[in-house]
């Protein structure tokens, strides 16, 4: 039996949040791998600077780069568009864009905790409901299905202090991915699959892992003892997207330096035992 490939030449992918971080780590991975790659944000000015960086020493027409707001399905709806048309289909799903909120929960408002959700949640949401009409209206399973990969983070599993709202809608999406897992296989082919960050500095978490001694205590609570980055995290999508993975379905793969399998590890005791 010849061994499976990485290999994403032909496919065709939608990234959203493709625009920086890791998201757009995300999009280079799978353009490395041969995929063709669309990617989408809100701000034009991010729009147009992926396209270029990521467009650069590659053929043309491998990147498409397009304004989408998640928190619109009509936006998401008209990305997905684009994509099928220069494509001719869309093959796999990166639910990628994600904002965050740092507030002790009584001060959190109805509209900041909506906002978040429909960001992190209800975007996802939709787009995989439109995803999957899509694969269905393509045949379906017959003609190679899809698969679905949602990026989660370590509060799908584990509570942080005073980011209350992210964690609900991230464990809200790692809830999704294992339902969809459960339900679309066998009826349109489509494999979900999240991956769960553990610590990478970015624009929405910059400042959060600055607060306080948050960022120290993180480190010493991670076995390898550093942030990781979004080069680190993007492999996975080309594991999950690919051949290779074609047999992983409803996993999280948590890429976090060992944080979350962290007991207690040596260092320096600050009390007396
Ligand atoms: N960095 C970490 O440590 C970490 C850990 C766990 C999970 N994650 C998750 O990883 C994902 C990527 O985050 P990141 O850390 O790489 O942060 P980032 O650099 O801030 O990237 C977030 C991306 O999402 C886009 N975005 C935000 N709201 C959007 C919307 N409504 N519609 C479309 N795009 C939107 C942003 O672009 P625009 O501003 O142009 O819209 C940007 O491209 C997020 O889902 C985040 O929750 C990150």
């Amino acid at each position: 039996m010849p061994s499976l490939s990485f290999d994403l030449t032909g496919r065709s992918i939608l990234v959203t949040g493709g625009t920086s971080g890791i998201g757009l780590a995300i999009a280079q991975a799978l353009l490395d791998a041969g995929a063709k790659v669309v990617v989408g944000s809100r701000s034009k000015e991010k729009v147009d600077q992926a396209a270029e960086a990521l467009a650069a020493d590659r053929p043309e027409g491998v990147v498409v780069a397009q304004q989408l707001d998640v928190a619109e399905p009509d936006s998401y709806a008209a990305a997905q568009a684009r994509a099928v048309h220069e494509f001719g289909r869309l093959d796999v799903l990166v639910n990628c864009a994600g904002v965050n909120l740092k507030k002790p929960t009584l001060d959190i408002t109805a509209e900041e905790h909506q906002r978040v959700f429909d960001i992190n949640y209800f975007g996802p949401f939709y787009a995989c409901q439109a995803f999957a009409r899509h694969v269905i209206e393509r045949g379906g399973i017959e003609s190679g299905g899809g698969s679905i990969i949602n990026v989660c983070s370590v509060t799908s599993f584990f509570g942080l202090s005073e980011v209350t709202t992210y964690a609900a809608s991230k464990s809200a999406l790692l809830g999704l991915t294992r339902q969809l897992a459960v339900e679309w296989p066998r009826l349109y082919g489509i494999r979900t699959n999240a991956i769960a960050p553990g610590f990478v500095p970015a624009d929405q978490n910059r400042e959060i892992l600055k607060s306080g001694d948050r960022g120290r205590r993180i480190l010493e609570n991670t076995p390898m003892q550093r942030f990781g980055t979004p080069e680190e995290i993007a492999a996975a999508a080309v594991y999950l997207a690919a051949a290779a993975g074609r047999f992983v379905n409803g996993e999280c793969i948590n890429i976090d330096g060992g944080f979350m399998i962290n007991g207690v590890s040596e260092a320096e005791p600050k009390d007396e035992v």
